[in-house]
């Protein structure tokens, strides 16, 4: 990593406020030194050092590497870089068409589909290298493309109408990189989580798949390994008091926003992955949770050699500190990439002003901002728009310091822990899974998890079920009423069907009534396919598998109650046997059809 570099920025070092830039400075400038000169040369260090040694779970984390160290499990890191990345997007001009009669614009469909729909730039040129250890903090205002970049970064590419450069993961290229999918994790800004799960099941389950295969030789079973990591994740955020409180959103109570984001970024660790990107994970925080938060981050980035990559609005200088690299965007043009240490004295080197004390991340964040900077005197000539920031960042000193670490993927080191990661992912993976899989555990472990959870979120909402099942039973009365004691004759005939087609026809539209329920869980769906918890058709399979007991039960007492009402032959006790059964799994089958039909 570049060390500092007074000189260039000789004027700044003038100015009364130095005294404040180098208390700033030296608040971490030990152990960030210490961090600083660290070289990525493999070299192996009894203690890693790490800026965030007064984090209270320190002692767990340093237990778990020791016992890793212990038992010469291959460690994972990876590390992030990334050269010419341009990410271009339908822009919003092409997506939408004026009015209804715009679609029937023959010609200009057809200069669009010569020249296809005009692109907007969400990210130009970015660059970087994020080595296993360090942390990257993206700065930018809403808007300026921070999620586009991380979403690149933890290799997300959908959605987007062309991606160029190159992005390296260890020595791995994108589409290698996609099997490796639940080590490369993104948390995305928005909390997605089935409301009516306690958070102790939610954490429990994303935890449960992720069990290694070969368990770390002081667990003796792997119940208690996941036992061991809830309670390490609940406590590392402080939330173990909401183990049996419901996630809730807006209609559901449950936990407050605050601990909602928490949980959401317990259930981003417990992937135990290798990269972490983290958009935004500290909206809805308060300070101190925030910086405890960052403090976890930079922790398990240390002692585990992790590639963090992180973006925050509203930065306290706490935070700002224990990060390595910033990285500045607006409107997608990077004007700034390098040493946290160094962004400040750059931005200051090109005339902006920074108030003594200020919050350094907002003041990086507003100098492309006309209204916020303030520019320092005899700096008139400032760069004023985005490309003229970059310009002069291209030709500091600081980005030739950064460009020497982008032939990173080429390093004997990178291949040597690339080569590392392929064996610890493996060596986590149970037995029968195909050497590609994402997965972790097994399918048939996957399938009992996800059927598992399907009945906890049903008796997280008991109250559903219940009034569903006394609908069911009032639907049997009703039309057991209209079809009420049919004769044992031909003229019943007419009866008797009708009353088997109502049953049919009823049962069916039922299964029809639960589509929008399948689709409130496809948000959640793609997230945990994301960080491969596990594959979609265990989802499918667990959630037809939950549904058979509960539907056999919900269309037996509306057969029954039925069957007895019209008088469906009810003479004698083997046909009853023989028939009722028959009645009942026709109906069974096709709620099922429809079930199927759903997914
Ligand atoms: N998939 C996409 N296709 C087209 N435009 C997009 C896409 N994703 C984001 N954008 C646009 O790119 C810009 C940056 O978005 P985003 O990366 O979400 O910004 P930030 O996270 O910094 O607020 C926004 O103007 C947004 O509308
Ligand atoms: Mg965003």
């Amino acid at each position: 990593m570049a060390t500092s570099e007074p000189e260039a920025y000789a004027p700044i070092a003038s100015q009364p406020r130095e005294g404040i830039i180098s208390r700033i400075l030296s608040n971490t400038s030990v152990l960030t030194g210490r961090h600083s000169q660290r070289e990525y040369d493999g070299s192996d260090e009894d203690e890693p050092i790490s800026m965030a040694a007064d984090w209270k779970m320190m002692p767990e984390i340093r237990v778990f590497q020791k016992q890793g160290e212990k038992d010469e499990i291959k460690g994972r890191k990876l590390g992030i870089t990334w050269k010419n990345l341009t990410v271009k997007g339908v822009g919003a001009d092409a997506a939408i068409n004026e009015n209804v009669g715009s679609q029937f614009n023959v010609p200009r469909a057809i200069i669009e589909g010569r020249h296809g729909a005009p692109l907007k730039t969400i990210i130009e040129d970015s660059h970087g290298c994020v080595k296993p250890g360090e942390m990257l903090l993206v700065l930018g205002r809403p808007g300026a493309g921070c999620t586009s970049l991380l979403k690149m970064l933890a290799n997300r590419r959908d959605g987007y109408a062309k991606v160029t450069g190159d992005i390296h993961f260890g020595t791995m290229e994108p589409k290698e990189a996609e099997q490796y999918r639940g080590q490369i994790v993104m948390n995305t800004e928005d909390e997605l989580f089935y409301p009516t799960l306690t958070v102790g099941e939610t954490i429990n389950f994303a935890t449960s798949l992720k069990i290694p295969f070969n368990l770390p030789s002081d667990k003796a079973s792997p119940a208690l390994f996941q036992k061991d990591n809830v309670e390490f994740l609940l406590n590392s955020m402080g939330i173990p008091h909401t183990h049996d409180t419901k996630v809730g959103n807006e209609f559901v109570r449950g936990v407050s926003g605050g601990e909602r984001k928490r949980v959401s970024i317990l259930e981003t660790l417990a992937t135990r992955a290798s990269t972490f990107c983290w958009d935004q994970s500290t909206r809805g925080l308060d300070a101190s949770t925030a910086l405890e938060y960052t403090k976890a981050v930079r922790a398990i980035t240390d002692i585990f050699g992790l590639a963090s990559i992180v973006t925050l609005y509203q930065a306290g200088n706490g935070i700002y500190n224990l990060f390595d690299k910033v990285l500045i965007i607006d409107e997608g043009k990077q004007i700034y990439y390098g040493p946290m240490k160094q962004a400040r004295p750059f931005m200051e080197g090109i005339g902006f002003y920074c108030d003594d004390g200020a919050n350094v991340s907002d003041y990086l964040t507003g100098v492309t901002v006309p209204s916020e900077r303030k520019i320092r005197e005899g700096f008139e000539s400032f760069p004023r728009t985005a490309d003229e920031i970059r310009a002069a960042y291209e030709k500091s000193s600081i980005k030739a310091e950064m460009e020497a670490e982008y032939d990173y993927p080429t390093t004997d080191v990178a291949k040597q822990r690339t080569e590392d990661f392929r064996i610890g992912v493996q060596h986590e993976k149970a037995k029968g899974l195909p050497k590609k899989s994402p997965y972790t555990v097994s399918f048939g472990r996957q399938v009992k998890a996800c059927v598992k959870r399907q009945y906890q979120i049903l008796w997280g909402d008991k109250a559903s079920l219940i009034i569903k099942q006394f609908s069911v039973l009032a639907q049997a009365l009703i039309a057991g009423s209209l079809f009420y004691n049919a004769p044992a004759n031909s003229a019943g005939l007419f009866v008797k069907s009708g009353a088997l087609f109502l049953s049919l026809l009823f049962n069916s539209l039922m299964a029809m009534s639960e589509v929008t329920d399948s689709f409130t869980g496809r948000p959640i769906l793609a997230k945990h396919k994301n960080f491969a918890l596990f594959h979609p058709a265990a989802f499918c399979l667990a959630q037809v598998a939950a549904d058979i007991p509960v539907l056999l039960f919900q269309i037996s007492h509306f057969s029954v109650v039925l069957y007895f009402m019209v008088g469906l032959y009810v003479f004698s006790a083997p046909v009853f046997l023989v028939n009722f059964p028959r009645f009942a799994i026709l109906s069974d089958c096709l709620m099922l059809d429809g079930k199927f039909a759903e997914r």
